[in-house]
Order: structure tokens, then C-alpha cells, then sequence
């Protein structure tokens, strides 16, 4: 029993063995599972606190490898480009009407009419590219949703491995038409309305990207300054948006579609309609691309706006709105803070700042923008007026952000202080003193380079409008680049700065009305965002001439929507379009801050020579205007449309002060020129003479905007088989017509000038009445041929050119002395010429700064005296020796269909232009040689630092 017992207790022991050996491995695992669990927890905790951390670390203590806080990179360099010579991809933006009507040379002024409609069959793209209008919708109910889908994605064109070694290699700003050849000829595919020019069909343009791996954490934004037209934009096979409106800005977010470590495929298709355009729009990515890479949370695009309001000699209010843009997925504390500092001519802050906003602390919630509103006075500010009288001086604002103390961004923004005031009896009041405008218009194009945006090209033609004594430029019709505005900026312009020229009413069948509906409010409001800050900007005109006029209360009602959006994205400005039909007691007038007037003012058709024409006639209507609105400053948007051809004089000369050219008069249809004596203008249109007295007649009205201020590609008026307009007072080359010195006689009153007109190169007029007209900013002037006066003449009321209408040709010598107040005051002798013997050639500039920078080489040809020939045509050679390059040639003739990329140019009366530049990234001197059969050739050294 016992051991019984004994081994019952053993056996029991054993099971509880057992059981502690159950119950101890059972605890084991449970303590190995813990442990286990808690290791995975560790793990799972430590993962968490790392994919935390570095989130937090990704939005609170941002990206700090741009210490300067926002890196700009041009991607100008570099593209390939294809544009289709034969049926294009079906990646369209939307179907379009089919063209009924070619006829492209209908008068200026004629009635838009209705606008066809078409819908779409197939699939088209426009519903991905709308999105891309939604940060410029104010209502978030009607902003666009991306449908499902990525079309194009399978596009070769698209593909990062597509090869596209064999497209053309090309740097922006690019303009496939401007090399042409020009379509000659009747029924040219493109007519002369848009230059003839080859501006229309589709092209691709690709590019690869490298991104470093260093830029994830960033935004990287594409900034288009302007593509013409239809732009569609695909990254890496994405299909990322795109803008249809050739002239606007845009910016489309690259961030989230990179590769970043590695290259990237850009594909963007632009497709420009031909019957487009009243003139020439040139074609391809023919402004700036950049790329901007910002912290995510950083200024938004085009997120300051600066006013300037209480602006005395001695003190100023600056009033700064910015808005902060967090992309990041935290709230964000940001502290802002901004100064102000005088900047130098390049828009570098100098010195010290010179006044400092209070610093703000917000929270800017994912996903969001934040405005912030500050203002600051400064003392003696220095006040931005036009010369000659007042000065441009600029500032700039410096916006810098910061998070827990670290700098993400530095934002600068560019400004004037000035006050404007529309005063309806004074006019223009800039800085509480008196300017009239002296305006012209100008379209987009440069001449013989096209419409590819070039900084010096559009220099030298504001330089050459402020010899002429120019202050003010309505850019008709379209936002400029963003660079002429910091040109007109520095160099002091006033600027009605335009955006349409037509609404839902057409005037060519594939103009902007085809997307009005759909873009009238995104173009809009970008178009003001981008250039409020600009103080050369005094007026937004929201539309030239349009339909809308005709149709009563249903177009005034699109004129206020427009006018109020403008006044929404800028209370400070006037918003005005310019009517060339809408009569005071119509509904279209009433709702403009400023009345402005294309011919009406002066009067359309209402002098003898026009009785016969048909067409829209008024009696002049400042008073009318200015008795309806007697509290609207009220300007001419568009005067004269006078016409000519440099140094082409046609007889007999009109007896009157103003008159249409036609075939018979003023006109040659032959050689497609227009006589010089600057009496002929467009059926509409009026002489500058005829204008100045209607303008002084009625001191009230603020001045005027000259159509146009230099000859543009396209609408060449009367002559449509040309290539380029008549109605500038400087030709398509830059060389000054007769009228230059006309109006330079009235802007500037104290610069002593008189000029002569014809010259006096007519062997077969011998005894012939060839008249003799004479501009002088003198009152007076005595008229000498060969040494005989033929008598002085002094200017009367409401004369502003001094006439010999009764001179017979003899060779020799005419000599004008002018006089002001009785005193000697200026004198210009012509002489008859021999034949031309040799050529001369002036560089504008003979030391180029950059591989964009151009030197504009002007050609004389000269009789053995020196004298310039001023009928000479001689066939000009231009060559080259050395790292430069002849990017164009021209001679100012708008009947000249010779591509502009020739080197072979004739002289057109006695003159020619050559543009060069450096080869890219060469430095040092090349010559440009110049040589023509029988005369003696010539060189001129152009280097490059
Ligand atoms: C105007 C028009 C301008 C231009 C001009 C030509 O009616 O607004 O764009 O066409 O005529 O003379």
C-alpha cells in the first residue's frame, strides 16, 4: 500500500510534472507570443513613429534645400519640335465649324456677326483640359471635374522612349511660321489678314526633364507664358491640362507626376486654327517656359497684390495683399513677413529696406490658401510717373515665410508708387499732374523675328515710340509677355493692357469667340492675377470693337459681367472696352469706367472724300460722350488708321486734309504701295492731322492711342496680297515713316525738328507740281528751293502740317528753316541724290550681353557724297564671319514676300535691316559683312562678353 501510495504520489507528481511542464510551456509561448507581439508593436510603433516623424519632418520642417526659397528655371533650351505637314492626331481640344467664308479682307470696322455652333461627335479633349480653368472660377459650383480616363496616354508622341532624334531641335520662344515661305498668289492658304504666313496646323513639342531625387518634398509647377494656341500638356504619359487662349499664361502642377531621380517626358501639343486672327498670331510656344519649384507651402501663383494708395511727395500707403498656398497634407503655422526696397532697373531690391509690413502668424490648413492684408507708409517716396516729366522709379516688396524658424519661401514682387486719377475735363492725372496720353497701339508680333518673345525687340521698339515723344500703349488685343510689362514699367509707359477682341460674337470663324463661353472668366481673371502689379498698367480694356455692341441690352449685359469680374480681381483700375460703334445712349457705354473710343470721337466717314462710302458714319462724338457721361474721362482708344509706305509718294496729292486711299488715289494696286504724304487712311480711318484738331477742339478728351504705333504682320490694309500692315508710324523694319516726324512735331513741342517731305529724287518730274509738306514742332517755317524762298508760312489754328502745294521739280537743293515765336528754331536740308555707291551700316549695338540679345543693323544705301539714296532698291547680301548669326532681314516694304530668314534683302528706299545675334553660348567678336553688286560693301564688328 505504501509504495502503493508512493507511487500514486510519484504518478501524481509526474502529472503535475506534467501539468507544470503544460502549464510552463503554455506560458512559454504565451510569454514568447507577448514578447513577440510586443516586438511587432515595437517594430510597428517604431515604423509609425518613423513614417510619422518623417511626414511631420515633411510638412512641419519643410524642404530647406532652396535657400533663397523658390528656384525659377528656364527650360527654354533644347526642345524637339514636329509640327504635321500632313493630317494631324485626333488629340483635339474640341471640334471646330467648318470654314465657309475665306475672305480675310473685310473692312476693320464691318459688323461681327452671330457665331455658329457646333457640338462635339468622338471623343475630343476639352473636358480634361477645363479643370485646368478652375482656380480662376470664383463660383465652386461651376468649377470642372476630370472625367475618368487618361486620354492620349498611349500616343507615341507621349512616351518617354519614343524617338524623336529626327524632329527638329529648337529653343523657345519659338515661332514655326516667321521663317516661312509666304503664300503667294491668290487664294493663299493662309491669307494676308494673318500674314500669310504658315501660323496654322498642329505641333509637338518634347522635352526631357531631370529631376533630382533632392527635389521630392517640393512642388514643381510648368509656367507657360503663352503657347498659340490650344495647348495640351502630358508628363510622363499623364495627361495634365492645358490652355486654349494663345496669349494667356498658365501653370499647370507637375509634383505628383514626377519621376524624380530621373528624366522625364514633357509632350505638349499645341494646334492653331487658321481663320483665327484679324492679324498674325504666329504659331508654336513663342513665350518663356519655366520651371518653378517652391516649397509646398510657399506664396501662391501670382499671390501678391500691391496698391498704393494716399501718395504724396512726402509719404505713401503701400498696401500688400499675399496669399500663402499650403500643398502639404498638415496645418501649417506660418509667420510672413515683408519689406520694401528700392529696386534697380533689373528689379533687384537695393540697399536697405526701407519699410517692413507687421509680421503675421497664420495657420494655413491643407490644401489651402490664406490671404493676408497688410500696409505700411513710407516717407518721400519716390514717386513711378512717364517721362519726360516725371520719373519711373520701382520698388520691390520682399514676402519671406517661415516654419518653427526656418525660411520656405521668398517671394518678390515688383511695383511703383503712383496715383492715378481719370479726371473727366483734365484727363489723365498721374501723381496729381496733367499727362495727355500720347498713345499708340501695338500688336504682338516683332516684326521680321514674328511673334517669338525677345526681350531687346521689344526694347528697341519702345525705345524708338519714346523718340517719338510716345507715353502711353493699349496693347491691342491681347495680354503681352509678362517681360514687355517690365519693360513698360522701367521705362515709364502707361498701358491699357487687353485681353479680347471678341466675345460670343465672331469676327473671323475660329476666333476666341468659339471658347468664350467656357473661358471668358478663367482668361479673365489670370490675365489681371498675372499683371496687376505692374504700374505701368493703368486701365484692363476687357474687349476691342466686339459684337456685343449691336446687340442692345444682351451685350451690355456680357460687358458688365466682365466689367465686374474685373473689378473684383482689381478695385483699383477702370475696366473699359473699346466701341468703335455703341453710341451714347445705348446700354454698352454705360457700363465702362473710362469711354473709350475707336474712331467715333474724330468722327468715322464724316469728311468729303468718304461721302461715297459705305459703312459706319458719325459726326465727331466727343461731345456727345462727354455730355452723357460727364463724369467718365474719356479716351480714343484707337485714332487715325492713316496709312502709308515708307518714302513712296504717289500723284497728284489730295487737296484735303484727310482721305481714303483707294486704287485711284493715294494708292498704287501695282506695286501694292500706299503714298507717304500721310493724308490717305482706312475707310474709317482720319489723318493725324483731322484727329489733332478734333482732339484739341475738345480739350476734355485725355489724348489718344494712334492705330497703330509700329507696322505688325498681317491686316495689310489696302492691299491684301501683301504680308504686313500700312497703318504704323514706323514700318515693319523699325525705319520712321514720314508721319513720325509729323507726330513727334506734337509730342514733343520742345524739341526743335522740321522735316521735309517728298524727297527730292524725281528725274522724271522735271517741271511737274510735286508738293512739298513740312512737320516741324516750330509755328513757322521758309522754304528755299535751290536757294529761291518760296515763301513762309506759318502754321494756323487747327494746322499742323505747312503745305507747298504748288512746287515744280527741279533737282537740287530744298531747304526748310523753321522758326518758333519768331526765333530760329530748327533746319533740314534734301538733296537730289546721285546713283547709289556705296552702303553704309550702323549697328545699334555692337556689344551683345547674352546669346538672346540681338544687334539691329541698319543699311544706307549712298551716292558718292554720302548722301542716302532714297529710292534706292539695290539687291543687299549679308554674310558672316565668325560665332554670330543673321537670325532676319527685312526693308520695311509690307509687299515684300521675301522670307524673313533671307540674307538676301533689296534695299527698299535706300534702306535694310539685318538682325544678328551670337551663336549660342559663343563668345567673342564676329563681323556681319554687307555687299551689293556695284556698290563698295561693308563690315561692322559685333562681339559678344
Ligand atoms: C480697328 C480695329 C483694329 C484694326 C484697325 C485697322 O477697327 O480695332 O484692330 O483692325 O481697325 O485699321
Amino acid at each position: 500500500m505504501t509504495n502503493l501510495k508512493i507511487l500514486n504520489s510519484i504518478n501524481q507528481l509526474k502529472k503535475m510534472d506534467r501539468s507544470f511542464d503544460i502549464i510552463h510551456s503554455a506560458m512559454l509561448r504565451f510569454f514568447m507570443c507577448l514578447f513577440k507581439l510586443v516586438t511587432v508593436l515595437k517594430i510597428g510603433l517604431v515604423l509609425l513613429f518613423t513614417i510619422g516623424s518623417s511626414l511631420i519632418s515633411l510638412s512641419q520642417s519643410p524642404n530647406t534645400a532652396f535657400p533663397a526659397g523658390r528656384e525659377r528655371i528656364s527650360i527654354n533650351h533644347n526642345w524637339k519640335f514636329m509640327r504635321y505637314d500632313s493630317l494631324p492626331d485626333q488629340l483635339s481640344y474640341d471640334i471646330r465649324p467648318e470654314i465657309k467664308d475665306r475672305n480675310d479682307d473685310k473692312v476693320a470696322d464691318s459688323k461681327p456677326t452671330e457665331a455658329l455652333h457646333v457640338s462635339s461627335s468622338g471623343q475630343v479633349l476639352k473636358p480634361w483640359i477645363l479643370p485646368a480653368a478652375n482656380a480662376f472660377i470664383k463660383d465652386p459650383t461651376k468649377h470642372h471635374k476630370r472625367p475618368a480616363g487618361n486620354p492620349g496616354s498611349d500616343f507615341p508622341f507621349v512616351q518617354q522612349n519614343f524617338n524623336d532624334s529626327n524632329w527638329e531641335e529648337v529653343d523657345l520662344p519659338h515661332d514655326w511660321a516667321i521663317k516661312g515661305p509666304f503664300y503667294d498668289g491668290p487664294n493663299p492658304e493662309v491669307g494676308g489678314g494673318m500674314g500669310r504666313l504658315p501660323s496654322h496646323g498642329v505641333a509637338w513639342y518634347r522635352k526631357k526633364l531631370a529631376i533630382p531625387l533632392a527635389d521630392k518634398g517640393n512642388n514643381i509647377f510648368l509656367d507657360i507664358d503663352g503657347a498659340m494656341s490650344y495647348a495640351i500638356v502630358w508628363l510622363n504619359g499623364k495627361l495634365l491640362g492645358g490652355w486654349p487662349y494663345g496669349y494667356n499664361s498658365f501653370r499647370l502642377n507637375l509634383t505628383p507626376y514626377l519621376n524624380y531621380g530621373g528624366d522625364n517626358q514633357l509632350a505638349i501639343r499645341v494646334d492653331n486654327p487658321n481663320h483665327s486672327a484679324r492679324w498674325y498670331p504666329g504659331g508654336g510656344i513663342y513665350r518663356n517656359v519655366w520651371l518653378e519649384k517652391v516649397n509646398p507651402v510657399h506664396v501662391a501663383h501670382w499671390g501678391t497684390f500691391v496698391r498704393t494708395t494716399k501718395v504724396s511727395a512726402s509719404s505713401a500707403t503701400i498696401e500688400l495683399d499675399v496669399e500663402i498656398e499650403n500643398n502639404s497634407t498638415f496645418d501649417q503655422s506660418v509667420e510672413v513677413v515683408s519689406s520694401v526696397y528700392q529696386s534697380d532697373v533689373s528689379f533687384k531690391p537695393t540697399g536697405k529696406a526701407i519699410a517692413q509690413f507687421s509680421k503675421s502668424l497664420v495657420t494655413v490648413t491643407p490644401g489651402e490658401k490664406q490671404k493676408i492684408a497688410k500696409s505700411t507708409t513710407i516717407s518721400n517716396p519716390l514717386l513711378w510717373g512717364p517721362p519726360p516729366a516725371q520719373k519711373p522709379n520701382l520698388y520691390v516688396a520682399v514676402t519671406q515665410i517661415y516654419i518653427g524658424g526656418k525660411r520656405v519661401d521668398e517671394y518678390k514682387t515688383e511695383f511703383g508708387i503712383r496715383s492715378l486719377q481719370f479726371d473727366p475735363e483734365k484727363g489723365m492725372m498721374v501723381n496729381g499732374k496733367h499727362v495727355r496720353l500720347q498713345g499708340v497701339n501695338q500688336h504682338h508680333d516683332l516684326g521680321a523675328l514674328g511673334a517669338a518673345f525677345n526681350t531687346r525687340a521689344a526694347e528697341r521698339q519702345l525705345e524708338i515710340l519714346q523718340e517719338l515723344g510716345c507715353n502711353a500703349i493699349r496693347l491691342s488685343h491681347n495680354p503681352p509677355a509678362p517681360e514687355l510689362l517690365a519693360l513698360t514699367d522701367r521705362m515709364g509707359f502707361l498701358v491699357i493692357n487687353e485681353i479680347f477682341d471678341s466675345w460670343e460674337r465672331k469676327k473671323t470663324p475660329h476666333d476666341f469667340h468659339l471658347i468664350f463661353p467656357d473661358w471668358y472668366e478663367a482668361d479673365t481673371r489670370s490675365f489681371i492675377r498675372r499683371d496687376r502689379n505692374h504700374p505701368s498698367v493703368i486701365a484692363w480694356s476687357f474687349g476691342n470693337e466686339v459684337g456685343e455692341q449691336y446687340t442692345a441690352d444682351t451685350g451690355a449685359a456680357i460687358a458688365r459681367n466682365l466689367a465686374s469680374i474685373v473689378k473684383e480681381e482689381d478695385p483699383t483700375r477702370p475696366a473699359t472696352a473699346s466701341m468703335n460703334y455703341a453710341k451714347p445712349e445705348m446700354p454698352f457705354p454705360a457700363t465702362m469706367d473710362i469711354i473709350s473710343l475707336n474712331y467715333q470721337g474724330e468722327g468715322i466717314r464724316d469728311a468729303p472724300a468718304y461721302a461715297h462710302l459705305k459703312g459706319i458714319r458719325t459726326s465727331p462724338l466727343y461731345p456727345a460722350f462727354h455730355q452723357k457721361f460727364p463724369d467718365k474721362m474719356i479716351i480714343s482708344s484707337e485714332t487715325a488708321s492713316a496709312l502709308s509706305t515708307r518714302g513712296t509718294y504717289i500723284f497728284p496729292v489730295t487737296n484735303g486734309n484727310s482721305a481714303p486711299v483707294s486704287d485711284s488715289t493715294g494708292g498704287d494696286p501695282v506695286n501694292q504701295f500706299v503714298s507717304a504724304y500721310e493724308l490717305y487712311t482706312a475707310p474709317f480711318g482720319a489723318s493725324p492731322d483731322k484727329v489733332f484738331a478734333s482732339q484739341d477742339k475738345h480739350p476734355f478728351v485725355s489724348g489718344e492711342f494712334v492705330w497703330s504705333g509700329w507696322d505688325y504682320l498681317g491686316e495689310p490694309t489696302p492691299y491684301y496680297s501683301a504680308r504686313s500692315s500700312y497703318c504704323g508710324i514706323i514700318d515693319l523694319a523699325g525705319f520712321k515713316k514720314d508721319r513720325f516726324y509729323l507726330y513727334q512735331s506734337r509730342w514733343r513741342p520742345g524739341l526743335p525738328m522740321v522735316h521735309i517731305l517728298p524727297h527730292w529724287n524725281w528725274p522724271g518730274r522735271i517741271g511737274q507740281v510735286t508738293p512739298v509738306h513740312i512737320f516741324t514742332s516750330g509755328d513757322e517755317v521758309e522754304l528755299f528751293l535751290n536757294g529761291r524762298s518760296l515763301g513762309k508760312k506759318k502754321k494756323a489754328t487747327y494746322e499742323y502740317r505747312l503745305r507747298w502745294d504748288e512746287v515744280e521739280y527741279e533737282p537740287g537743293q530744298l531747304k526748310a528753316v523753321a522758326y518758333k515765336n519768331g526765333k530760329a528754331w530748327a533746319e533740314e536740308i534734301i538733296k537730289t541724290t546721285g546713283d547709289g555707291f556705296s552702303l553704309r551700316a550702323k549697328a545699334d549695338r555692337c556689344q551683345l550681353t547674352s546669346d538672346d540679345d540681338l544687334s539691329f543693323i541698319t543699311v544706307e544705301v549712298l551716292d558718292e557724297q554720302g548722301n542716302v539714296v532714297p529710292t534706292a532698291s539695290n539687291q543687299i547680301e549679308f554674310g558672316l564671319e565668325g560665332p554670330g548669326e543673321i537670325v532676319a532681314t527685312d526693308n520695311g516694304d509690307p509687299a515684300d514676300l521675301v522670307a524673313f530668314i533671307s540674307t538676301k534683302r533689296a534695299a527698299y528706299c535706300g534702306l535694310a535691316l539685318a538682325i544678328v545675334k551670337s551663336k549660342k553660348g559663343a563668345l567673342g567678336a564676329f563681323n556681319v559683312t554687307i555687299a551689293s553688286k556695284g556698290l563698295k560693301g561693308t563690315k561692322v564688328e559685333v562681339s559678344r562678353k
